[in-house]
């Protein structure tokens, strides 16, 4: 029973109805609202990313490596893997070998008791100048213009300004003077 005296019930048809009626009302509208904060979301994510765009960020090609004084006589082979060189100082300076194989691209190693790179992919050889003493490499390795920077005494590369000789075919392999090479800006006199 319900106050007043009436009995409870079913809802009639009328009633019914006009439920029926608002509920599919505000099932539209929030299907409706639900569809606007999605493709306002799609909206600010497409101007977020737009704000933060993928960029793929090289390597500098000019860089900083340190002191002369940082670096003994022979190859120092420390910036191999971040920055693809070997570092070489000689009695009479310093030069910077580019640590690509002349073949097809491979990184050599440095084998300090031989004295030579040697490449792993089909087996060029270098010596500690460059020179190809082996292999199937047809020309000798680059060497990167280096110089030092007068504010803060810091050898400075630039890896894409590269010395590339044409070699002299010898009985040795691939050869190059060095007193050619041994000239500014790919090589530092100390
Ligand atoms: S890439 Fe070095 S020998 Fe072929």
């Amino acid at each position: 029973m319900i106050p007043g005296g009436k009995k409870e019930g079913p809802q009639n048809p009328q009633q019914a109805d006009v439920s029926r009626r608002r509920f599919f009302t505000l099932m539209g509208l929030g299907i409706g609202w639900g569809g606007f904060v999605a493709a306002l979301g799609g909206t600010g994510v497409g101007a977020l990313r737009y704000m933060f765009p993928n960029v793929l960020y090289e390597p500098p090609t000019v860089f900083k490596i340190g002191k002369p004084e940082d670096y003994g006589i022979g190859v120092d082979n420390k910036l191999k893997k971040e920055r693809q060189i070997w570092v070489v100082r000689n009695e009479r300076g310093m030069y910077v070998l580019v640590a690509i194989c002349r073949h097809l691209g491979c990184t050599p190693n440095w084998f300090d008791d031989q004295k030579r790179f040697r490449c792993p992919c089909h087996g060029s050889i270098y010596d500690v100048t460059g020179n190809v003493v082996g292999g199937p490499a047809p020309r000798t390795l680059w060497r990167a213009a280096i110089s030092l920077d007068p504010v803060d005494g810091q050898i400075v590369v630039n890896f894409n300004q590269r010395q590339d000789p044409d070699p002299k075919g010898t009985d040795e392999g691939l050869m190059v003077e060095e007193a050619g090479r041994e000239v500014p800006p790919f090589f530092l006199k100390i």
